[in-house]
């Protein structure tokens, strides 16, 4: 897949509607883990597709789990019962913490019961954040582990011989200051080890002050639900009881991330209306009693002036107190989704301080020194510490290119920056890039879609290409490709005309029937479906490339109806965050006050040599100077007719590229196009 280097978000004005969020990576990620140790068959929905998942997913597949995709896309896990099937594996597990840091407990604890040797590594950030506190309690069990790397740090080996016993009548003390994912780790996987029903129970203390508890909630939640039932004492100590088994429990449904909700809490908060009447920010796959720690976001924005409601799997948002309430906030309980609170702060009056966040600086990448860096290029004014951040909202806004650090959590956090618009401030609107977007494939990989979903702009501050030019110029190709690099949206407007004639031809309406051609035109059921296009209801892509097709679209675009009734449709194609559109008259008719707009030529001997190959690839025979007769004549028809004749806007640029190959014309483009922004 391409990787996109940058999304630029136009400032943005409100927001509204549905949205509907990937399920939670930390109920995923643990019950996936669930599921394969337990015997039976596990069916969980609506399960988060994710990179994080995507690693537990092959981790599980590698130890011989069965994993079955039903036809409603859940999916079936086959556990192994408590029992390992297989004995070696080298596993990559990513930036996933959540994978590694349990996956090392369970296979450690199976390693030196049954034999075995597992090598866990990951990306070099997952080699750089800490898992000594974990090794330290394997260790203290008996386990063998292996630093490969960093003592310390990933990458680890795991291993043991079969019959091994563990050291288990003891309390295994592991430190809960530095991530709760440890304790959590071991929670998951020491079931395994109380197992004999004749045995002793296994006994987890922990040192230190425990971070993150609504994390640990969790997953003794999920335990529960996997017929484990541990005892606590507080925080402090945690006691798995003697026979404890994994049972499956038939169904788990994964309720939507409350870590993914917060950017579209602060959004309502930030973004939609503030009146009983005005339509909400809604947000589905979510309720107010979830059992996830970063549900308690829901209280912090109430404090900075939210207005939110719930019902059963429903969030309702609307702005309340509006600019929002800076506050002072202890944050250690939702470490995650406080990113966010520093970025509503950017909209607070005042200075908000958010304390007792030290395990920032250890996740994906140092967040408190990134938050940091990248509020200040918006123009705000922020303090840092080792355990908390200060942020007073710009007194000027910055156009501002957000580095996001392989970090999907400042990647969202951070767009919320683009509804800039929103305070009356000194400075103007201003865009905001996002380096990297795709890092959000982590634990979202559709947020950006999700959120021009229900984010609302002025329409002339959506950016619109437009590449015109004669047939077989190679507009299509450019148009796709830069719309591609930028992240847009394509319009390619030739297509309407070619289905309209396709559609006319199986209606058998005459190409001299303006008003039939006309109500042919208003009246398509025209859908695109990735490179399939549905006419319909069915695939035309490869009927519409037919020169047939192609030459009678060129004589009902002549008719002053027919392309009156397919302008709304072509309108209706500008939408967040871009457009690149093709065709004829896109500079000219459709997208007159376009701020970047293209000619583009070649001569007609290099154009009907480029449709011959094209054709020949395709196997269909062809006559290459029948092919540039049929061309010329076309041009001829094209640049002639009355009514929206091809011809260059007075503001276009003109690009011949006879010389040029299609990176070179693709580059030319961007290089335009980056000299009218800020960046
Ligand atoms: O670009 P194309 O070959 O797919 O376009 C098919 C015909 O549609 C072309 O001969 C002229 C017509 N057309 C038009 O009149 N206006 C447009 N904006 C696009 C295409």
């Amino acid at each position: 897949m391409y990787k996109l280097p940058h999304l630029d978000l136009p400032p943005l004005r409100g927001a509204a509607g549905t949205v509907r969020l990937p399920g939670s990576k930390s109920i995923s990620n643990r019950v996936l883990l669930l599921a394969g140790l337990s015997e039976g068959t596990t069916l969980l929905r609506d399960l988060l597709d994710s990179d994080d998942t995507r690693v537990m997913l092959a981790a599980l597949a590698a130890l011989g789990c069965g994993l079955a995709r039903q036809p409603d896309g859940a999916l079936a896990v086959s556990g192994l019962g408590g029992r390992l099937q297989v004995h070696q594996a080298a596993l990559f597990l990513g930036n996933a913490g959540t994978a590694m840091r349990p996956l090392t407990a369970a296979l450690a604890v199976l390693s030196a019961l049954q034999g075995g040797q597992f090598e866990l590594s990951g990306v070099p950030r997952m080699h750089e954040r800490p898992i000594g506190d974990l090794v330290a309690a394997l260790r203290q069990l008996g386990c063998g582990v292996d630093e490969l790397g960093t003592p310390g740090f990933p990458p680890l080996r795991l291993h043991g011989t079969a019959g091994g016993v563990l050291q288990t009548a003891q309390e295994i003390r592991v430190r809960g200051d530095v991530s709760s994912q440890f304790l959590t780790a071991l929670l998951l996987a020491l079931p395994l080890a109380a197992a004999d029903p004749a045995g002793a129970p296994v006994v987890i203390a922990v040192d230190g002050e425990l971070i993150s508890k609504p994390y640990v909630d969790i997953t003794l939640n999920l335990l529960a639900r996997f017929g484990i039932q541990v005892l606590r004492n507080g925080y402090a100590r945690f006691t798995i009881p003697a026979g404890s088994r994994y049972q499956s429990p038939g169904v788990i449904h994964v309720e939507a991330d409350a870590s993914s909700a917060s950017y579209f809490i602060a959004l309502g908060a930030i973004a939609a209306g503030q009146a009983a009447g005005d339509a909400p920010l809604v947000i589905d796959g979510l309720s107010l009693d979830s059992i996830q720690g970063d549900i308690r976001f829901v209280e912090a924005a109430r404090l900075m002036g939210a207005d939110i409601t719930g019902a059963p799997g429903r969030l309702t948002v609307r702005r309340g107190d509006w600019p929002l309430r800076a506050i002072t906030l202890d944050c250690n309980a939702i470490p995650d989704a406080a990113m966010t609170l520093a970025v509503m702060a950017l909209y607070a009056q005042g200075t908000t301080r958010l304390v007792n966040i030290a395990s920032w600086r250890v996740k994906e990448t140092d967040r408190i020194a990134a938050m940091a860096t990248e509020l200040r290029k918006l123009g705000a004014t922020v303090t840092e510490g080792q355990d908390f951040i200060e942020i007073t909202p710009p007194t000027v806004w910055q156009a501002a290119s957000i580095h996001t650090y392989d970090d999907h959590r400042i990647a969202m956090c951070l767009s919320l920056a683009a509804f800039n618009p929103l305070v009356a401030v000194p400075g103007g609107e201003v865009s905001v890039r996002i380096l990297d977007p795709q890092c959000v494939a982590k634990t979202f990989p559709d947020y950006f879609e999700a959120l021009f979903t229900v984010a609302r702009t002025a329409e002339a501050d959506i950016p619109v290409i437009t590449i015109d030019g004669p047939t077989a110029s190679g507009k299509g190709t450019l148009a796709a490709t830069v719309a591609a690099r930028l992240g847009w949206h394509q319009l390619d407007s030739g297509l309407l005309y070619r289905a309209t004639a396709l559609a006319a031809q199986r209606q058998a309406v005459a190409a001299d029937d303006e008003p039939g051609l006309a109500r042919v035109a208003a009246g398509l059921d025209l859908r695109f479906d990735g490179e399939r296009v549905l006419l319909d209801g069915t695939d035309v892509a490869t009927a519409l490339r037919q020169e047939q097709v192609g030459s009678m679209a060129s004589r009902i675009s002549a008719w002053p109806a027919v392309r009156g009734a397919l302008e709304a449709l072509q309108l209706a194609f500008r939408r967040l965050p871009g457009l690149v559109a093709d065709g004829r008259d896109m500079g000219t008719v459709i997208f007159p006050a376009a701020p970047l707009k293209l000619f583009l030529t070649a001569s007609p001997a290099k154009r009907a040599e480029r449709r011959y190959k094209q054709l020949i690839s395709k196997g269909i025979s062809a006559n290459l100077s029948d092919l540039r007769a049929d061309l010329e004549a076309r041009d001829e028809r094209d640049k002639t007719r009355l009514i929206a004749p091809l011809k260059p806007a007075q503001d276009a640029l003109l690009l011949d590229n006879s010389g040029l190959d299609i990176e070179q014309s693709v580059a030319r483009v961007l290089d335009w196009w980056a000299q009218r922004g800020p960046f």
